[in-house]
């Protein structure tokens, strides 16, 4: 059963990275905020709240003790990257405190941008993340063998080259490889390439990989 919490927990997407991709419904909950949780980076990006600042970390299981305390008396706001129904711990938090505890504000995620970047329609893409997961790599095999458009979430070891190398040991190497890093921020990159070249790429920041079958 889900614990119980006095206030609703709001949870943000904030979107890639930039302020101006964020929504003023996403704003205007998180100036409400007595409690703002969320990594680094994304605090960062709200420097003007007066709202006491949590930086998470792995401790979870003590974060998630902290939460429903801290919501007995205070309105607590938890960041998420992009949208927070996408591949986030989102999940961990309303399997805590159930559904109806959760106010969810949802964000601009970072594969609607990867998409627009490279100008391609997502309503016919699966997804698969690999971003934590050095143990994803058969499921998203499977995936691409099976689909023509597939996005990947990575991270800074399941990189853009480690897919493609493991394409590779699965004999997969026609598609085209869509290497969107850093998106929205001055940095952003995006690299068209093969999985034969992509093996050699270094791209080792944030990134969303498509990978595509050039027949499609
Ligand atoms: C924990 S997942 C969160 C995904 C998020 N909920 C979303 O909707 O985008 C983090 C991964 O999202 C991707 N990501 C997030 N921000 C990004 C950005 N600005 N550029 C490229 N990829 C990004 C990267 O693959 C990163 O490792």
């Amino acid at each position: 059963m889900a614990d119980e919490l006095r206030n609703s927990i709001i949870i943000v997407g904030c979107g890639p990275g930039i302020k101006s991709y964020i929504s003023p419904k996403a704003l205007y909950n998180i100036k409400k905020a007595d409690i703002l949780v969320g990594s680094r980076r994304l605090l960062k990006l709200f420097p003007d709240t007066s709202a006491k600042r949590i930086i998470l970390e792995k401790n979870y299981k003590l974060l998630l003790k902290n939460i429903a305390n801290w919501s007995f008396t205070r309105q607590v706001v938890v960041l998420v990257s992009g949208d927070p129904c996408f591949f986030s711990y989102t999940k961990m938090l309303v399997k805590k405190f159930g559904r109806e505890s959760c106010i969810i504000i949802p964000g601009l995620s970072s594969i609607q941008l990867a998409f627009a970047a490279i100008g391609e329609s997502w309503e016919d893409a699966v997804f698969a993340s690999v971003h934590g997961r050095s143990s994803g790599y058969a499921e998203l095999v499977k995936k691409i063998k099976e689909n023509d458009k597939v996005a990947v979430l990575t991270d800074k070891v399941n990189t853009p080259a480690k897919i493609a190398t493991k394409l590779i040991e699965a004999g997969i190497r026609k598609r085209q490889m869509f290497i969107c890093e850093n998106l929205s921020l001055p940095n952003e990159t995006i690299h068209e390439t093969d999985v034969q070249s992509a093996v050699n790429l270094n791209a080792n920041g944030s990134s969303v990989v498509i990978i595509k079958n050039p027949s499609d």
